[in-house]
């Protein structure tokens, strides 16, 4: 007997929470546990919506076979082949043989690459706008390439107005015996995580998540069931409003954040220096040491912000290590939109300047300043006119 959660009188989770992950993907700390969710509806056909990752495979079992008590399960839609949503998919199949799978095409062909078992003689292959009726319930399906694999897909059903948006409008954290975001202070407590959650996981695709906005927006949703984290049923309008404003790579807020590296100490100086003065004037300055905090804290402070510095040490002749995975991992992450400032440092070769500057023209509309401060060892005082300049073109872009 396990922690199972009505969503309404048909649809229960019947998902698990892993509190014991160091890393999820390999990448991201979750301090908080994540939430691999499943949702079973009871109708003419019991329909399991995904499965979920090995580790909370035992509960999983137990959950689902106690809310299908004797029925057997009829059919398994598939939005999402990574493995923290399919890795119980073929136990599932070998409990419930004459089971269906619905999905797309490109499921079915990732089904097989991770599988051995028979799936063509048990697929139902659906493709955009196509509907099936499970009873009172009636399921249609979207395509949502790269949100956030090329093969997800998402499921809308009309009675109840449920969308199971697959990795969309997750969460890290574990769902610590609530289950809907109104139940809990989600503005306060979850949305940083949430953000993280988007920018690190979906971040890069931007593209692909305005496409699937205008898709769903016109849809009534009452329910909104992603595959991590809270089951949404008020404010959900906001929840969506983020994610236009997160995948449109339009700042939350004005603010600086200056990430810096810095081994003697010297570069965090100055970039101490210029958050006291952007403080002074009143703009709002958060500092991250590079070597300390994980890249994607970073990279989710720079989805929220409209203005970036950088400050950073030569190394090898090159960006300094930590410095350099971060900017690496802003490319990747396909930032855009933000106004960018540099500092470099070097005892006798400065040169992290130019690198950095030569990776972030690969952004889109970077507004990346002309001012740049090149600092020999230590911040000089004739230079903190040079630290100002930065200050007043970042106080000149802001509204
Ligand atoms: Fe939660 Fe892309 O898997």
């Amino acid at each position: 007997m396990h922690c199972l959660k009505k969503i309404t009188d048909n649809l229960t989770w019947v998902g698990g929470n892993d509190r014991r992950l160091a890393m999820f993907e390999g990448v991201y700390s979750v301090p908080d546990g994540v939430s691999y969710n499943s949702y079973l509806m009871m109708d003419e056909k019991t329909v399991l919506f995904d499965t979920v990752d090995k580790a909370v495979s035992r509960v999983f079992f137990e959950n689902l076979t106690e809310v299908l008590g004797e029925r057997t399960l009829d059919y398994l839609v598939v939005h999402h082949m990574e493995p923290d949503h399919s890795f119980t998919l073929e136990e599932v199949v070998l409990r419930y043989p004459n089971l269906k799978i619905i999905c797309n095409a490109k499921i079915l062909t990732m089904i097989k690459q991770f599988f051995d078992f028979d799936i063509d003689s048990r697929a139902i292959i659906v493709k955009e706008g196509d509907e099936i009726s499970v009873g009172k319930h009636q399921l249609k399906f979207y395509m949502a390439p790269m949100v956030h694999w090329p093969e997800v897909m998402m499921t809308y059903e009309s009675t109840d107005g449920i969308l199971f948006s697959a990795d969309a409008f997750g969460c890290f954290g574990a769902l610590n015996g609530a289950i809907f975001a109104d139940e809990v202070d989600f503005q306060q407590n979850y949305m940083g995580e949430a953000r993280r959650y988007y920018a690190n996981i979906i971040g890069k695709y931007g593209a692909q998540v305005q496409a699937v906005l205008k898709k769903i927006v016109p849809l009534e949703i009452r329910l909104l069931c992603p595959l991590h984290g809270f089951v949404w049923r008020k404010d959900i309008d906001i929840y969506i409003e983020k994610y236009d404003r997160w995948s449109s790579y339009t700042p939350e807020e004005e603010g600086v954040v200056i990430a810096y590296a810095s081994i003697y100490g010297n570069t965090e100086n100055a970039a101490e220096i210029l958050a006291s003065r952007l403080w002074d004037i009143g703009i709002k300055a958060i500092m991250f040491d590079v070597s300390v905090t994980h890249a994607s804290d970073i990279i989710t402070a720079a989805f929220r912000y409209s203005h970036l510095v950088f400050a950073s040490t030569t190394y090898n002749n090159g960006i300094f290590v930590s410095m350099e995975a971060l900017i690496f991992d802003i490319v990747a992450h396909n930032l855009q939109n933000r106004t960018v400032a540099i500092i470099e440092n070097g005892s006798w070769a400065p040169n992290s300047g130019k690198l950095i500057r030569a990776e972030l023209e690969k952004c889109k509309n970077m507004n990346i300043l002309e001012n740049q401060v090149s600092i020999k060892s230590t911040l000089k005082k004739q230079q903190l006119a040079e630290l100002d300049a930065i200050v007043d073109a970042i106080a000149m872009t802001l509204k």
